[in-house]
C-alpha cells in the first residue's frame, strides 16, 4: 500500500475572521455581532474580546510567510461581512474589500490556494439592531447581496467556496454564535427558524458560486453519535440523535429536503421552522458540491423517556477542568447525550476519537458520495510557552497524526478527500474559552488580559507538520 497522499492533496490549516483579525473598527469596518458578544463575555467571564484577537489584520504577511515555511498549499479563512458592508447592506467599504484582495493575492503569490468561508458567526451588528439579525427572514436578502458581491469579486481566484460555518452548532449554542435579543431567548422554535433562514442563504450562495463556475459546500461541525449501550432503545436514540443533529442539515445541503423523522419530531414539539412555498425547491435546485468537515470529537447518546425532562440543547465547560460540564443535550422521547466511557477527553471534555473520523468519512461517502475536505480538526489545550521560548505540544502532534492516519485509511478504501486544513493555523480567540484554550500550529503571545505584541512563535507541531507536508503525509513520526 502506498502511504503517500496524492501530490495535489491540499495541506493547510484554518481560521475565521473575527477569531484572528482584530482591527474590529479599523479602515471602515463596522461592528459585527461577535464584537458585541465577545465584549459581553469579556465582562462576564474574563475571556478576551475580539478587538485585537491575534492581530492578523496587521500581521497577515508575516503569517503567510510562516504558512509558506510549513509548506501549506491551502488556507481556509473567512471574509468578515462587516468589513465589506459595515452596515450589513448599502455601500461597499473599499478598504475592507481591499484587505481580502491583498490577502488572497499574497496567498496565491506563495502558491497557497485561498479557501474562503462566506459566513463564520459574524453577522453585521446593524442588522441585529434593524430586524433581529438571523431571526428575521429579511437577512436572507442581505446575505445574498453580500455573497453575490464577494463571489463576483473573487470569481477568478477561488475554486472552493465554503458557504456557512456550522449551522448545527449555531442551533445548539445559539446565544454564543448569534446575538439573540433577550426577549426571544426562551423561544426555542427560533433556533430552527434561524437555521431555516441560513439554509435559504446557503442555497443562494451555492447558486451564485455555480453561476461563476466555482464549487460550493457548507462546513458543518460533525460528530457521529454512538449508542451508549447495545440495548436496542439506545441504538434507536443514537439514530434519532444523528437524524436531528446531523442528517437534518446534510439532507438539505445534498438532497434538497429536511430529514423526515427529525422534522416530524420538531413539528410534534412545536419546534419546526415556518417555511414558505418553494423553499425546499430552492434547496433542491442548488445542492452543494462538497462537504467541508469540521471534526473534533464523537458523541454518545442513550434513550430518553418522553416524560423525563424539558428539551435542552447544549452543555458547556467554561473552566477547562475535566468533568465541569453544565449539562447534556436532551430531547424527551428521542435521545439524551452523555459522555462516552470508552474515550479519553481534552481538558474541556471533548472526546478524542480518530476512529470516529474514519467512521464519518465512510458513512457519509456511502450516503452522499461527494468529496470531502477537512476544514477543522484540532485539540484545544493549555499550551505553555517555556522560558526558552518553545511550545512543546506533543499532545497536539499525536492528535493530528492519528486523524491524518484515519483520513488515509478512509482514502485507501475509496473515499474522496481533497484536503486537510486543521484548526487552527495560529492561536486565535476560542469561541467559548478565550485565549486559555489554544489550537494553533503557531503560538500567539498574548493572554486574555494582556494583548502584548501578539508575537508569533513556532510550536513543536509547526515543525512536525512541515515534515508531514514535505513527505506527502508519509513521515508522521
Ligand atoms: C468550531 C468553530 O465550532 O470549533 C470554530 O467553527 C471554533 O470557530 C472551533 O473556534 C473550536 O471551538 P472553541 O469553542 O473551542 O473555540
Amino acid at each position: 500500500m502506498n502511504n503517500a497522499f496524492p501530490k495535489d492533496f491540499l495541506w493547510g490549516a484554518s481560521t475565521s475572521a473575527y477569531q484572528v483579525e482584530g482591527a474590529a473598527l479599523e479602515d471602515g469596518k463596522g461592528l459585527s455581532q461577535q464584537d458585541i458578544i465577545n465584549t459581553e463575555r469579556h465582562e462576564k467571564f474574563g475571556f478576551a474580546d475580539a478587538s485585537v484577537a491575534s492581530d492578523h489584520y496587521h500581521k497577515y504577511k508575516e503569517d503567510i510567510a510562516l504558512f509558506k515555511e510549513m509548506g501549506f498549499t491551502s488556507y481556509r479563512f473567512s471574509i468578515a461581512w462587516s468589513r465589506i458592508f459595515p452596515n450589513g447592506d448599502g455601500e461597499v467599504n473599499e478598504a475592507g474589500i481591499q484587505f481580502y484582495r491583498d490577502l488572497i493575492k499574497k496567498l496565491k503569490d506563495n502558491g497557497i490556494e485561498p479557501i474562503p468561508t462566506l459566513y463564520h458567526y459574524d453577522l453585521p451588528w446593524p442588522l441585529v439592531e434593524k430586524y433581529g439579525g438571523w431571526l428575521s427572514r429579511k437577512v436572507v436578502d442581505d446575505f445574498a447581496n453580500f455573497a453575490k458581491y464577494v463571489i463576483n469579486e473573487f470569481k477568478d481566484d477561488i475554486k472552493y467556496w465554503i458557504t456557512i460555518n456550522e449551522q448545527s452548532i449555531i442551533v445548539q449554542y445559539w446565544t454564543q454564535k448569534c446575538y439573540i435579543l433577550p426577549e426571544y431567548q426562551d423561544n426555542n422554535q427560533l433556533r430552527y427558524q434561524i437555521n431555516h433562514h441560513m439554509n435559504l442563504a446557503q442555497a443562494l450562495a451555492c447558486k451564485y458560486v455555480h453561476e461563476v463556475g466555482g464549487l460550493a459546500g457548507p462546513a458543518l461541525g460533525y460528530a457521529p453519535v454512538y449508542a451508549r449501550t447495545c440495548k436496542p432503545e439506545d441504538q434507536l436514540a443514537a439514530l434519532n440523535a444523528n437524524d436531528l443533529r446531523n442528517t437534518y442539515y446534510l439532507d438539505v445541503y445534498f438532497r434538497g429536503y429536511y430529514n423526515v423523522a427529525a422534522l416530524t419530531y420538531l413539528k410534534q414539539h412545536g419546534l419546526a421552522p415556518e417555511m414558505e412555498e418553494g423553499d425546499e425547491q430552492l434547496f433542491a435546485e442548488n445542492l452543494s458540491d462538497f462537504f467541508a468537515i469540521n471534526y473534533y470529537d464523537s458523541q454518545c447518546a442513550h434513550a430518553c423517556p418522553e416524560d423525563i425532562t424539558e428539551h435542552s440543547w447544549s452543555g458547556y465547560n467554561l473552566t477547562g477542568k475535566k468533568g465541569d460540564m453544565s449539562g447534556f443535550e436532551t430531547h424527551p422521547g428521542f435521545y439524551q447525550m452523555c459522555p462516552n466511557p470508552e474515550l479519553k477527553t481534552t481538558d474541556w471534555d471533548w472526546a478524542i476519537d480518530p476512529i470516529g473520523l474514519e467512521y464519518v468519512y465512510r458513512d457519509l461517502y456511502t450516503r452522499y458520495r461527494v468529496p470531502f475536505m477537512i476544514t477543522e480538526n484540532g485539540l484545544g489545550a493549555y499550551d505553555e510557552l517555556t522560558p526558552d521560548g518553545k511550545v512543546h505540544d506533543d499532545y497536539r502532534i499525536e492528535y493530528f497524526r492519528e486523524h491524518i492516519q484515519a483520513t488515509k485509511r478512509a482514502m485507501d478504501l475509496g473515499v474522496e478527500v481533497v484536503g486537510y486544513m486543521p484548526w487552527s493555523a495560529l492561536d486565535l480567540l476560542s469561541t467559548s474559552n478565550g485565549y486559555k484554550k489554544r489550537y494553533g500550529l503557531i503560538y500567539v503571545d498574548r493572554t486574555d488580559d494582556d494583548v502584548k505584541e501578539c508575537k508569533r512563535i513556532k510550536k513543536d507541531s509547526f515543525y512536525w507538520y512541515k515534515k508531514v507536508i514535505a513527505s506527502d503525509g508519509v513521515d508522521l513520526d
